[in-house]
Formats: C-alpha cells, structure tokens, sequence
C-alpha cells in the first residue's frame, strides 16, 4: 500500500490540467476547461476539468475523477500504476512498498489458488455423484452448459477438502471462506450442494453459491466476504457474459444463480446476477463501463418489486445521457429460469420487448397504483424528490422530472423550484436569496454536505458547527457531513487548506457513500460556487438549522410548561424562547449581510 498522505502529496503537487492536457485539447471556459470527452465519442465538447477543485467530469457521459482516476480509465492502468504514472510526471518519488503490502499481494493470490483448486475438485466430484447430475438434468441444463459455468458438487460429508488439499489445517482455508472451525472442530462450509463457483472478471474463483439438491435449509449459502470477494461489487456471470454482453449491446441482471444459467443455455449469454444481495451503484456503474443498455429482469413477486426499486436508486445516481436502463417484472410466481422452462426462450423474449424504459418504470414504482386524488399525486412528488436529487444534473434529469411533471399534473418549473433544483449556466450561481428562502431542513444539510465536499478547507472552519448539528444523528445526511468533515480533517489545518476536492475524494473512494458525493460534486461542477459564496451558503445554513433546532426546543418546553405549570418549566421556556429569539435575530443579520 502506498501511503495515503503520499497520495495527498503527489495530487497536491500535480495539476490536472496539464495532466488531462497531455491527451486531450482544452479550451478555457470560464473558470473551467472543456474539451471533447476521450471517455465516448462526442462532437460537442460536454468533458469538463476543473483546476480549482482538481477534477474532471463529462456531462455527456458521467466520466469522473481526480488525476488518478484519469490515468486509471483514459490509460487503463491500475491504481498502483496510475500513482507511478503520476509521481514521474511531477518528479517525486514512491516509497517503497512496505513488507505489508507485498504480503498482501501473496496472500491473495495463494487464497484464489486455493479457490481454484477447490473448483476442480468440485467439478471432478459432480460427476461422479449420480444424485446431482440428475438433479442439473431434472432442471433442463445440458452437460455443456454445466461445463461452461464450472459447475460442481460438494459431497454430503463433514470433511471432503481433505481429498483436496494435503494440508486441511492450513489458516488459509478458513480465510478463503472454505472451510469453518468451531470450538476446535473443524469442518466443510459446503457439504452435498450444487456448486455455482463466482468468478472476478479476470477470470479467477472469488468465491462459491451452493445449492441444496433437495429441500433444506438455507437454499442458497453463499462464500463469506473475504479479502477477495466482495459481495456489493461482484456480480455473478460477469465473465462469461462478457462477449455475449459486448455482441448484443445490453447487459441483463436478474436475480438468482439458475437464472444467469438458464437464460445462457437458452441464448441469453448477457445475463448476469447480483450474489443474493440488493444491486448496488457500483454493480450498474461496472456494466455501464460494459455497455450502453442495462435490463433489471426481477421475479414477479414482492421481494422482486423490491428488487427493481433498489436497482432504480442505484441506477439514478450513475446513469448518464448516452446510456439506457429498462425495466421488467415477470408474471407473479415466474422467474426466468422457470418461464424458459415451462414456454421456452421466445417467452421471454416476448416479456424483453415489453420492458419498461427508465422513465416509466420511475413513475410506475413509485405511485404504486392509480393517481387519481391530488394527495396520491403530492405523494408521488414527495416521493420522487430524494431520487432526483441523487442524479447528476443532464438531459435525463431533466426528462425525468418532466415526465414526473406530466404524471402530477403540475408545471416542471413548480417542481424545480420546490425540489431547489434551477438550471444556472456554468460560472453564474442562481442568487443566494432566490436559491434558499423555503429550504426544508434536509436541503439545508444537503446544500451543506456538497459545499463541504467540494470546498474541503470549509470542514476546518465549520468543524464546531458540524459536531453541533451534525454528530449522533441518524439520519444518512448527517452521517455523511460528518464523514466528508472528519475526512477532510484528518488531514492537518494547513494541509487542508490545500486539499483540493479530487484529493478529499481520493480519501472517500471507499465510502459507501461516494457515489452520492459524485453526484452531488457532479451538479456543482454546473454551478461553480466560489469559495467566497460557498462559506456564505454554509453559514446561512448552519444558522437556519440552528434555528430550526432551537424553535423545536422551544415549542418543546412551551408544551412541557402547559402540561405542569410549573415556575421551573416557566423558566426553562423562557430559556428556550431567549435563545430562539437571539439565533433569530443572528439568522436575519447573515442572511442581510
Ligand atoms: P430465489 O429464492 O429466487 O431462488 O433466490 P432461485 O434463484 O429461483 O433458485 P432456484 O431456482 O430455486 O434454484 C434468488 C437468489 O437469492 C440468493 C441466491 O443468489 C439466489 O440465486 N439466495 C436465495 C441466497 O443467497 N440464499 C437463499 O437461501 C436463497
Ligand atoms: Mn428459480
């Protein structure tokens, strides 16, 4: 591992202007550059680098990144790689590589060996077990396609890897996630199931799906997350989907390991499937790298509609102008593998070329039945708004909010105003004053969250007021100020100072949160908040919140007082209501300045 402060160094020193520079024409626009995006092919220039913020993004297609993340995608190089590549350019030098990191590196690679060489054995034991080849048959897969997934068997006993490994004691076996230990006894994770192995696009064993060949509890066991399994990233299939995906220009997700295989065996090579966890934006933002067109095909059931619902909140936030996501819930009680089973592949087919474009799928899932009163239509509005601001500003936002219009019969400008969403050219910021008058609570925080995020030195100066506002609180917007904050100081005051947007996010690759962060960076990249403007935006929002705050106090105690009477819940009002009075006076004062 190269350290992170080495890291932070190096993007301090680098300007990514002349790094993009190097392989793209820019032009100066404004206080940004522009030039055509090298991530797809446009003739209109939409790919935008930012020096102040030390960032580029594409409108056209959502490309987005530091320096690094450029040389990463633009010159397909490693992370690792990506950093040397850099340091050469500006002249410094990386540290050797600790012992650590190069440790990791074995240990990885001796627990995908063994992933390997467990497959083997499995595949080698399926056919010699006659209960479970009759059971792949029973299901309708031919011997060739069992062939093409790897499939394998686990015999039914306690200790089976011991016919595949010489040394069953060894740690690694545990890590890997193929063996369990239990108050000294140890034994098989997978004992006489059907065997799925999980494959990473390069092609190596990752980890295991594991069938019950009858009834039995549960149904599916799935690897553990290990150091090379990482369940909210991979998708099952992915490899061998990968020309199929490539041939017919879609990517088909659907819910569950026989799906994958059976639509494969029926000429559906593009499938692939999530490893019995919800779709996440990293899983659509690996297919979209694939292709231009992703298909949810989901059961027709409940955890189905769930299933699509999730996979429309992971696919907003990631999904750009030049890309396409449908929709499509099979008939209540079907999934693929069993529609194909029992009507053959032109069945589904039949239920592809019905799929719902994005676009009305948006609104179908989230009315949920007819909207014929105007409380079901203000639901859908309500509804609609967290999802709308979770995208990038562009043409599909902006379809979206007027098919939403459409749909709850209100003008698109009424919904932009009450979402706080206003087109602004490039470099001229809609006025403060029109921007924040009505803003609920949870627009404040959000306005805050992304000016911290793209204005890092803010999270020193407002750091008493985040922990004020912000610390304990469970809501998603406070956890994540309080991340981009604590993020932003765990450099040091003066460093961050220095530290530039695309360095903070550097530091947040790993959030569960990024893709949010992205999103919310991507629609300042439009607006271009000067620093100046920005420390303003947050201090009127603290003081609002802070506001907020205290007229809730103060309607509390108010309250408490009627119930008793009391001198001392009199006083405590009177506290309350003083210090409500002064914040509002304080409020009005920076909201005039
Ligand atoms: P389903 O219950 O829909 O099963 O789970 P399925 O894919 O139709 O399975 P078959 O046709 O009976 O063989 C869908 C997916 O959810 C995960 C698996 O990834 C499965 O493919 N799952 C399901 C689990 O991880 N564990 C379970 O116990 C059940
Ligand atoms: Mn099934």
């Amino acid at each position: 591992m190269i350290p992170q402060s080495f890291i932070q160094d190096l993007l301090a020193r680098a300007d990514i202007a002349d790094v993009v520079g190097r392989y793209v024409q820019l032009k100066k626009a404004g206080q940004n550059l522009l030039g055509l995006c090298p991530f797809h092919g446009e003739k209109t220039p939409s790919f935008t680098v930012s020096p102040s913020k030390q960032f580029f993004h594409c409108f056209g297609c959502g490309a987005h990144g530091s320096a690094i993340g450029f040389l990463m995608e633009h010159r397909g190089l490693g992370y690792v790689e990506a950093i040397r590549d850099l340091a050469q350019m500006v002249g410094m030098q990386v540290p050797e590589e600790p012992s650590g990191a190069a440790e990791a590196h074995s240990k990885t690679r001796a627990l995908t060996e063994m992933l390997a060489q467990a497959a083997d054995f499995y595949r080698k034991q399926l056919k010699v077990s006659e209960a479970a080849v009759q059971y792949l048959k029973a299901r309708g897969l031919t011997g060739q396609t069992a062939a093409r997934f790897g499939l394998g068997y686990s015999p039914d006993a306690w200790q089976p890897l011991r016919g595949a490994f010489e040394d069953y004691d060894d740690p690694r076996l545990g890590e890997a996630g193929l063996v369990i230990s239990d108050e000294g006894k140890r034994y098989d994770r997978f004992r006489g199931r059907i065997m799925f192995p999980i494959r990473n696009p390069r092609g190596q064993v990752i980890g295991f799906g594991a069938r019950t060949l009858g009834a039995g509890e549960p149904k599916y066991l799935n690897s553990p997350e290990t150091p090379v399994f990482r369940k909210g990233q991979e998708l099952y299939g992915l490899h061998e989907a990968r020309d199929a995906i490539r041939q017919s220009g879609r990517a088909i997700v659907v819910e569950g390991y026989m799906d994958v295989i059976q639509l494969s065996q029926a000429g559906f090579g593009e499938a692939v499937a999530a490893l019995g966890t919800a779709i996440t934006g990293a899983h659509v933002s690996a297919l979209l790298r694939v292709t231009d067109h992703v298909v949810f095909a989901f059961d027709g059931d409940a955890a189905g509609r769930k299933a699509a619902r999730r996979a429309l909140e992971a696919t907003l936030p990631v999904i750009a102008d030049t890309k396409r996501a449908s929709f499509l819930l099979l008939p209540e009680g079907e999934d693929p593998d069993s529609l194909i089973k029992a009507q053959g592949s032109h069945a589904f087919e039949t239920e592809l070329a019905h799929a719902l474009p994005l676009s009305q799928f948006f609104i179908r899932a989230l009315s949920g039945g007819p909207l014929a009163t105007a409380e079901d239509r203000a639901a859908l509005v309500a509804a609609a708004k967290p999802l709308l601001l979770s995208m990038a500003p562009g043409a599909m936002r902006s379809q979206l909010l007027r098919e939403l219009a459409a749909a709850a019969r209100m003008p698109a400008e009424d919904i932009e105003a009450l979402f706080g969403l206003r087109r602004s050219r490039p470099g001229r910021p809609a006025p403060l004053a029109r921007r924040t008058p009505h803003m609920e609570v949870d627009d404040l925080k959000r306005r805050v969250l992304q000016q911290l995020l793209v204005h890092p030195q803010l999270a020193h100066e407002f750091g008493d007021a985040v922990s004020e506002e912000h610390a304990g609180r469970e809501e998603p917007v406070d956890r994540e100020i309080v991340e981009v904050s604590e993020a932003a100081r765990s450099q040091t005051p003066a460093a961050t100072g220095a530290l530039s947007h695309g360095a903070l996010m550097e530091l947040l690759t790993d959030s569960e949160h990024a893709i949010e962060y992205r999103a919310l960076a991507a629609q300042e990249m439009e607006l271009e908040t000067d620093v100046e403007t920005a420390r303003q935006i947050v201090e009127e929002a603290f003081a609002k919140l802070r506001l907020r705050r205290l007229e809730r106090l103060r309607a509390e105690r108010l309250d408490a007082y009627q119930q008793d009477l009391s001198a001392e819940a009199l006083e405590a009002y009177r506290t309350a209501d003083q210090a409500y009075l002064r914040a509002r006076a304080a409020a009005s004062d920076s909201a005039n300045r």
